[in-house]
């Protein structure tokens, strides 16, 4: 990671993600979380208001020292215990059947291998554990699929890996999981490229 990367996305994302309009997504995606959670790509902690009382404690998967950092505030305030304890999704340090809840929120399109990701947050789900997602991907309209394809080298290089085309709900269920819930649609607030929302429940 350079400078950048490591000094320039973190605010970004914390701006981008922080508006005012991507609250009542994070409550539904939040929405029925319990126990034990994992979250990938914690990010700066934009969730923590939106636990259900229903969480025990929260173990943090997220590579950006800044992200954690800028998160401080949150995670001192949060009624639940947070723990960062994992830096990449891809290659999660916790036993198999670990945690009764996983949550990611704008996360899959960043993580270079996320079929991995996605595998590994299955395993370390206990049996009956669901993940809470949701996420910008593939557009179910061509024209808006095209410029998705179009604009993906520049998001990626501007974005930290941030891709826009891919097709969330067919990742989760190529992970092996069984998607239980799934809201497809176009948020308001901007481009429909960055629109395009999966938010779902799916069981491992
Ligand atoms: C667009 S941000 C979303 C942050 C947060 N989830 C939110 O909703 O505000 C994507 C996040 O994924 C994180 N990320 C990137 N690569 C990752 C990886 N391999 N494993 C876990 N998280 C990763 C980034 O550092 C960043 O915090």
């Amino acid at each position: 990671m350079g400078f950048y990367d490591d000094h320039v996305v973190p605010r970004i994302v914390n701006l981008a993600c922080g508006t005012k309009d991507m609250r009542p997504h994070r409550d539904r995606a939040c929405a029925g979380l319990h126990g034990e959670v994992v979250e990938i790509g914690f990010g700066s902690g934009l969730n923590v208001p939106h636990y259900p009382d229903t969480v025990t404690r929260v173990t943090a998967v997220e590579p950006a020292d800044l992200g954690w950092r800028l998160a401080e505030r949150r995670v001192a305030g949060s009624r639940v215990p947070i723990d960062r304890a994992g830096l990449d999704g891809q290659s999660l340090p916790f036993a198999d059947d670990s945690f009764d809840s996983a949550l990611s929120t704008w996360t899959m399109c960043t993580i270079p291998d996320v079929a991995r990701a996605l595998r590994e947050v299955r395993r370390v789900l206990r049996p009956g554990g669901t993940l809470h997602f949701v996420e910008h991907g593939l557009a179910p309209d061509e024209k808006v699929q095209r410029w998705q394809y179009r604009l993906d080298p520049i998001e990626k290089r501007i974005a930290g890996g941030c891709t826009f085309s891919r097709p969330i709900a067919r990742l989760v269920t190529d992970a092996g999981f069984t998607m239980t819930e799934l809201d497809e649609f176009y948020a308001t607030g901007g481009p429909k490229f960055v629109t395009a929302f999966y938010l779902g429940v799916a069981a491992a």
